[in-house]
């Protein structure tokens, strides 16, 4: 990489260029405890906007994205306050209709705080995220669904600008089944003049955990989780205390490694109902998974068998479970086609992977994962959040030494995940560039 497109890299990022350093071939065994949620603690942090007073939020995850989030908050006019993974957030002061363009950018979730201003300043000036790697990523249908609340809607100079006196409640149809989509509506229309009625909305555990926050600080939402979720305008909401949704692609992302490693891992504080296509899937290759309560036992297999997955909305195979998935079917027995059907360039990790060794044939959406036996070390460079793990994981089951560079990308959505693997085994450390 030439030296002006390197340090740009650190100023674009504004991160430290740290790496992870993984020896491999160890078998991972011992207990995780699985952290709150980053899809659903960004959207509830965003809902402290919906009401004056203090919102109380245990659970809370320590990640890059988080911190983002609650940067943008307080630039918003929120108070926030914490203590370990609680967080507390006031925003009887919200007076700044604006998400700039500097916090946009490297969050893209950022864009949730459309509808929650919109709904209470009656204007929002918000940066468009722009693409990002796995693809186009458009807001099209946020902004159509606030269009059908009555707001007015413009693009200038790289921002949207919207607007309304007043919003009020309407059917809203989703072209394309969309999560934070259906989140920022739900935060829109909880407030408006009547009643809205989503459709093809997202059924995702994060999307009803926002709906569950939102109902405890007084809105009036039916059918969160199916896909059709009807929202009563109310006056106003009130504060509440909640706790985050344990994170159940973290909690996969765990369970692939266990079966990559013929380990024996219990995941604790997870929400094995939020798995069961994982837990199903992981089954089909010979992985051994018992399920008790809130704690999921994973035992992985010396014979992997090669499966087929697609990449669906929930309850679906998760597509933030497909890179890690691709991993463990790297050496697998056998032939395995991994279909992405969310996003249009969510593979960016298979030129990594097979830098390692696997055997991997694209051909449109579609990936041909053919088993080798063994994946080796190497130098590799992370692309994005799910991409990074997926590093992870094929350095934890490869011969000899990775380097997995650009680990600020892992930082956005897993907690202290180095630690969590040396405490299973694993010989992995991070190293400050
Ligand atoms: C959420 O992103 C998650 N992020 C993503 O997780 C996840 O991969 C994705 O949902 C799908 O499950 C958060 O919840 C913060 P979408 P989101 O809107 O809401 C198209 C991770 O790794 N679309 O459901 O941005 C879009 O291009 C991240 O944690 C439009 O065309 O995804 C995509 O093809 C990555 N127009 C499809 O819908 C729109 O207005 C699904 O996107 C909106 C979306």
């Amino acid at each position: 990489m030439p030296v002006g497109a390197f340090f740009s890299e650190i100023l674009l990022n504004g991160e430290q260029m740290d790496k992870i350093i993984i020896e491999g071939g160890r078998s991972l065994k011992g207990e995780v405890k699985i952290s709150g949620s980053k899809n659903a603690a960004l959207p509830i942090l965003v809902s402290s906007l919906l009401a004056d007073g203090w919102n109380t939020y245990n659970n809370v995850p320590d990640l890059k994205d988080i911190q983002s989030i609650k940067l943008l908050l307080t630039g918003l006019g929120a108070r926030i306050e914490e203590d370990g993974s609680s967080v507390r957030i006031d925003a009887g002061g919200l007076c700044n209709p604006e998400a700039p363009y500097e916090l946009v950018r490297k969050m893209r979730a950022s864009i949730l705080v459309l509808g929650p201003l919109v709904a209470r300043l009656k204007k929002a000036r918000v940066s468009l995220p722009g693409g990002c790697s796995i693809g186009a990523r458009p807001i099209n249908l946020h902004l159509k669904g606030l269009a059908r609340l009555g707001a007015s809607i413009e693009l200038k100079h790289g921002y949207v600008e919207a607007f309304a006196d007043r919003l009020t409640g309407n059917e809203i149809y989703f072209d394309i089944i969309t999560v934070t989509g259906t989140e920022n509506l739900m935060m829109a229309a909880v407030l408006a003049d009547g009643i809205t009625v989503l459709r093809n909305a997202a059924c995702e555990p994060e999307v009803v955990a926002l709906a569950d926050v939102l109902i405890k600080m007084g809105a009036d939402i039916q059918g969160a989780g199916t896909s059709v979720i009807t929202i009563k305008g109310v006056p106003s909401l009130h504060p509440a205390s909640i706790s985050i949704i344990p994170d159940r692609i973290e909690t996969g992302t765990f369970m692939v490694a266990a079966a990559l490693t013929g380990g024996d891992i219990k995941l604790l504080n997870c929400e094995p109902d939020h798995m069961q296509t994982i837990i199903h899937k992981l089954r089909l290759t010979n992985a051994d998974i018992k399920v008790n309560n809130k704690n999921i036992h994973i035992i992985g297999s010396n014979e992997i068998s090669s499966i087929d997955i697609k990449t669906m909305p929930y309850p679906g195979f998760p597509t933030d479970m497909q890179a890690q998935f691709m991993v463990l079917m790297s050496i697998a027995k056998g032939l395995s086609i991994i279909s992405e059907t969310i996003f249009e360039n969510r593979f960016i990790h298979v030129s990594e992977l097979k830098r390692m060794g696997a055997d991997i044939t694209i051909s449109g959406n579609a990936a041909m994962v053919k088993g080798v036996p063994l994946l080796s070390g190497a130098p590799v460079i992370a692309s994005d959040l799910r991409a990074s793990a997926s590093l992870i994981l094929a350095g934890l089951v490869a011969r000899g030494k990775t380097e997995v560079n650009r680990v600020y990308h892992l930082d956005r959505g897993y907690e202290a995940i180095e630690k969590k693997f040396v405490k299973i085994g694993a010989a992995i450390k991070r190293v400050r560039e």
